[in-house]
C-alpha cells in the first residue's frame, strides 16, 4: 500500500541533504566545540556556519540566536528568562505577562507554572478565525506589562496572526515581545527587526531537520535569565554541550529553506487550495481557521456527524497519515483548545482533522487523499448516530 505523509504540522522528514550534511559529525568531526584543539576547532565552524544559516533565515544577526533542545525549550527559555529577571512586579497588579488562549502547550503550560509563582497571566481570546483582537491587547496592557507572548502561526487551524501590528503595540509600550514560530519559519517570511520581535523561538524537526533541536532568537540588548546552569555554554544562557549533528542539521535545513521558499511556498499553497477545493464539495465539511491568512501547508476541517479520530483512523487504514490536532493533546482525549477557543462545541471540535503538507506532497496524492476522504466520511457517516439523513 502507498503511504502518505499528510501531517507535516506534527513534524518533518528529514532531508536527505540534510543528513548527508550531519553525518560526519556523528563519526568524523565529533570533537566538543568548546575544545580548542583541533576536532573542537572542526566543531565550532560548523556550529558557525549553523548560527549563520539561521541568522539570515529571519533576518537576525549571528550572535543572536541561542541553541536549544527544540521549540518547547525555547519557549520555556523566553517566557521564563524575561520572567525571572522581572520577578519584583509580582507583587504589582498585573497583567505581567499577555498571551492568547490559543497557544501551544510550550507557551500555555509555561505561563500557568508562572502563574503559580505569582505572576499574573492575560489569554487573549481569539475570534472565530483564531485572530486576537489588536484591541483587545492594547486594552489589557497594563504598566506592569514587562512580556507579550502571542504564536505566529497557530499549529492546530494554521491561522497567521498580525505579528508585524503586535511588535510595534509591543514596543510603543516598552513590552518585550516573544513569538512561538514554530510552525511559520520557512513557510512565510520572517524579519525579526521589521516585524518587532525581540525573542522568536523556532524547531528543527518542523522543517526538515532532525527532532530534538531548536534555537530562541533574542535581540541583541535583550536580557534573558538562564534556565539551564552549567557550564556556560551559548554566552551563560543555555549550558550544556551543543548538540554539534543536530545544529548543522538546523543550519543546513534553514539554509536549504531559504533557497527553497520562493517555490515551495507557492507549490504548497497550490496543493493546500486543491485539497481544501476538493474536500468543501462533501456535504456539511467546513474550513476551520482563517479562509487566507493561514499557513500555506494547513488545511483543517470538520465533518458533521463524525469523530476526528475515526477519521484518522480510517485514513490511516488507507495509508494516509492526519492528525485530529497537535501531535502533543492528541493521546488526550479533551476537545482541542484552539478549536474551543475559535467557538466550536466539543462535539464539533471532536469532528475536525488536520492535514498538513509538506513540500514533498504532490498534486497525485492530495488528488488520491480527495478521493479517499469521502469514502471514509460516508462509511463513518452511515454507523453515526449523529448523522441522521
Ligand atoms: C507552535 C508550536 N510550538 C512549539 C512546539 C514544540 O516544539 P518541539 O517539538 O521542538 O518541542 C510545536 C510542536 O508541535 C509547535 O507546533
Amino acid at each position: 500500500m502507498k503511504r502518505i505523509f499528510m501531517d507535516n504540522a506534527s513534524t518533518t522528514k528529514v532531508d536527505p541533504e540534510v543528513l548527508n550534511t550531519m553525518l560526519p559529525y556523528f563519526t568524523e568531526y565529533y570533537g566538543n566545540p568548546s575544545s580548542i584543539h583541533a576536532f573542537g576547532r572542526e566543531a565550532r565552524k560548523a556550529v558557525d556556519t549553523a548560527r549563520t544559516n539561521i541568522a539570515d533565515l529571519i533576518s537576525a544577526k549571528d550572535d543572536e540566536i541561542i541553541f536549544t533542545a527544540g521549540g518547547t525549550e525555547s519557549d520555556n527559555l523566553a517566557i521564563k528568562g524575561i520572567s525571572y529577571l522581572n520577578k519584583e512586579k509580582r507583587t504589582t497588579k498585573g497583567p505581567h505577562i499577555i498571551t492568547s488562549t490559543i497557544e501551544h502547550p510550550g507557551v500555555l503550560e509555561t505561563c500557568r507554572h508562572l502563574e503559580t509563582q505569582g505572576y499574573q497571566v492575560k489569554y487573549l481570546p481569539v475570534d472565530t478565525d483564531g485572530i486576537i483582537d489588536l484591541m483587545d491587547l492594547r486594552k489589557s496592557i497594563s504598566k506592569n506589562t514587562f512580556l507579550i507572548t502571542i504564536m505566529f502561526a497557530n499549529n492546530e487551524i494554521g491561522t497567521i496572526q498580525p505579528i508585524e501590528e503586535i511588535g510595534k503595540i509591543s514596543h510603543e509600550h516598552d513590552i518585550i515581545f516573544h513569538t512561538d514560530a514554530v510552525q511559520a519559519v520557512a513557510k512565510l517570511p520572517i524579519d525579526v527587526k521589521k516585524q518587532h520581535i525581540d525573542l522568536l523561538s523556532l524547531s528543527s524537526h518542523k522543517l526538515h531537520g532532525p527532532k530534538g533541536v531548536g534555537a530562541l532568537y533574542i535581540r541583541n540588548g535583550v536580557k534573558v535569565q538562564p534556565i539551564i546552569h552549567g557550564g556556560g555554554h551559548e554566552k551563560g544562557i543555555r549550558s550544556s554541550t551543543l548538540n554539534v549533528p543536530g545544529i548543522v542539521g538546523l543550519g543546513k535545513a534553514c539554509d536549504l529553506a531559504e533557497k527553497r521558499m520562493t517555490k515551495d511556498i507557492p507549490y504548497m499553497k497550490t496543493l493546500r487550495d486543491l485539497l481544501i477545493k476538493n474536500t468543501l464539495q462533501i456535504e456539511e465539511s467546513y474550513l476551520n481557521g482563517h479562509p487566507k491568512k493561514r499557513l500555506v501547508n494547513n488545511a483543517h476541517f470538520r465533518f458533521t456527524g463524525i469523530e476526528g479520530e475515526s477519521l484518522l483512523l480510517g485514513l490511516d487504514e488507507q495509508g494516509i497519515a492526519t492528525s485530529t490536532g497537535s501531535a502533543c493533546s492528541s493521546q488526550k482525549l479533551q476537545a482541542s483548545h484552539v478549536l474551543l477557543a475559535i467557538g466550536l462545541d466539543p462535539v464539533q471540535a471532536h469532528g475536525s482533522l488536520r492535514l498538513s503538507l509538506g513540500r514533498g506532497n504532490t498534486k497525485e496524492e492530495v488528488n488520491y487523499v480527495s478521493k479517499i476522504i469521502p469514502q471514509v466520511v460516508e462509511k463513518l457517516r452511515m454507523m453515526s448516530p449523529l448523522w441522521n439523513r
